[in-house]
């Protein structure tokens, strides 16, 4: 039993994603700098979190960086960057605290050491952590994983010429993870943005109008409840639970 009668826990996704969008507007609309906004966008980072850990969602990943967010003003890559590293040293206790376990993809190398070692200590000191995983999906673009993918496929010795979507998926950042069930976007944006291209396959969509900073607990809610009243076909004419049910 959870605080949120209004949720199917049977229907639960076993992996949530969402597109974090709105932060530059949040902050527009109140004269201030966008990364006013970047900073507003913490807590429903937060509450995102814990409301997915509290109803038992295994998966949660946030879009924080894209590829191309690295071409925004410098001034606002190096604000994200710090934020980004005070936030995972200011919110390890809250992962302890709900026994979440951090994980990043993305190409990290790519982003400032101080950030890559916050990360990695996060990322050890959650490592035990079983309730639920938080991605953070860093420096990531699906176009650029999946090429990646496919590179290591190839070193790694993979029959290239017999190549099937389990052997990329061995490869994917996400491999060992389910596909997310539901995309959440947020501020009202209808467009994937190079996320999860590969993964997002048979998810459901829900658009939420709020910008992100404003974001809150009950809307997620909304949007699981969206979800479970929609009919999964995955192609095919009657619902399904999922695609496995639907091979098997
Ligand atoms: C999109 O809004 C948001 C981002 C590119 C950054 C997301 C970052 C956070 C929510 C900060 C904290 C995150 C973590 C994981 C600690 P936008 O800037 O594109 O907004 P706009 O479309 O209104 O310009």
């Amino acid at each position: 039993m959870t605080s949120y009668p209004s949720i199917n826990l049977e229907k639960l996704p076993q992996h949530i994603a969402i597109i974090m969008d709105g932060n530059g507007r949040w902050a527009k609309g109140r004269g201030k700098l966008r990364i006013f906004g970047h900073s507003a966008g913490v807590t429903p980072v937060r509450e995102a979190s814990e409301l997915c850990a509290e109803l038992g969602v295994k998966y949660l990943t946030l879009y924080a960086f894209s590829t191309e967010n690295w071409s925004r003003p410098k001034v606002e890559v190096d604000a994200l960057m710090g934020l980004l590293v005070k936030t995972i040293r200011k919110e390890t206790k809250t992962l302890m605290d709900n026994n979440i376990r951090l994980h990043a993809i993305g190409e990290i190398k790519s982003l400032p050491q101080e950030c890559q070692d916050e990360l990695a200590e996060a990322i050890e000191i959650t490592k035990n952590n079983s309730r639920m995983q938080l991605n953070l999906a860093l420096s990531y673009g699906s176009r650029w994983e999946i090429i990646e993918a496919v590179k290591k496929a190839a070193l790694a010795g993979e029959d290239m010429k017999n190549f099937t979507a389990e052997i990329l998926e061995k490869y994917l950042e996400t491999t060992g993870m389910p596909d997310p069930e539901l995309l959440i976007r947020t501020s009202g944006e209808h467009r994937i943005s190079n996320f999860m291209l590969w993964q997002i396959a048979y998810s459901e969509i829900v658009i939420l109008e709020k910008l992100w900073p404003d974001i809150r607990k009950a809307d997620l809610v909304q949007a699981i409840e969206i979800y479970q009243k929609r009919e999964r076909r995955f192609g095919g004419v009657e619902a399904v639970n999922s695609l496995q049910n639907l091979k098997s």
